[in-house]
């Protein structure tokens, strides 16, 4: 459980006890073993280079981990995750919280901050209770990176995107609540508004801050809207599940 640890003031490393739900993507792992600063700019963790193999060609059934170019001393290289690394990512991937005794809730993974009052005045004027960069930055960063524009072969750009910006927020909230696989050239999203337990709150935020961040300039949505959404998502997604049993 991620809480304050007595004495001591600083945590060198994130606690791993839920990273399997946290962070549930083999490409967001196997880039930061490559190489953490590729997908956490101001990491301190040492890279594992020796996890992987640069090979001109990959074979067949071999992981290729799509890492910058400008990392690699010639273009024509992959990056191959060896069978160690792809354990390793599979072992992070199972380190789920386990229910604490007595129901008890579990805290969050590092602190929230706690507005301070005249944050919550001034969001409270503007409309905005939540911080939506603040929940950006805890939800979505660590993949679609704090410009939003993502990792080439890995993870899309959020900057000028179409689905965040269509009129229509319809595919951007079921995206957010169901996760998303639609193409080859890119991992996979989890559903990490379900795996987070994003309120519609929460949601609206993330998505009036992507809306209006890194040059983007689409309509605010409201919570009532989002809110209808999720609940139009939850039912389909009820009779998708009931319809496989
Ligand atoms: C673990 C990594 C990861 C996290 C965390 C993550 N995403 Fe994604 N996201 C992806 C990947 C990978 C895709 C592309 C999937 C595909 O196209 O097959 C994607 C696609 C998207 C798209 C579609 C963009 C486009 O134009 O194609 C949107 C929108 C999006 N994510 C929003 C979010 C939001 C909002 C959050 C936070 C609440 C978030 N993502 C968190 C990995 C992630």
């Amino acid at each position: 459980m991620n809480s304050a640890t007595l004495m001591g003031t600083e945590r060198t490393g994130p606690d791993l006890t839920n990273v399997g739900n946290r962070l549930p993507s083999d490409e967001w792992h196997l880039m930061h073993l490559f190489n953490p600063r590729i997908v956490v700019e101001e990491s301190i963790m040492p890279s594992y280079p020796w996890l992987f193999e640069i090979k001109s060609q990959a074979e067949a059934g071999e992981r290729v981990v799509n890492v910058p170019r400008v990392l690699l001393e010639n273009n024509a290289q992959v990056v191959v995750a060896t069978d160690e690394a792809l354990q390793l990512v599979a072992y992070l991937k199972s380190l789920k919280q386990t229910p604490l005794p007595d129901g008890l809730a579990p805290q969050v993974f590092l602190y929230k901050q706690d507005a301070t009052a005249q944050e919550q005045d001034q969001a409270a004027e503007l409309g905005d209770e939540l911080d939506g960069a603040q929940l950006y930055a805890a939800n979505c960063q660590a993949c679609h990176q704090a410009n939003g524009e993502g990792m080439p072969g890995a993870f899309p750009a959020l900057k000028g995107s179409e689905i965040v910006l269509d009129e229509n927020p319809d595919r951007l909230i079921n995206i957010i609540m169901t996760g998303y696989n639609a193409r080859e050239q890119f991992g996979e999203m989890p559903a990490i508004g379900k795996l987070n337990n994003l309120t519609p709150a929460e949601i609206t935020a993330i998505i009036n801050h992507e809306r209006t961040s890194w040059g983007n300039n689409a309509a605010l949505v409201s919570e009532k809207q989002v809110e209808e959404i999720i609940s139009l998502v939850n039912s389909l997604n009820a009779k998708t599940e009931n319809y496989e049993k």
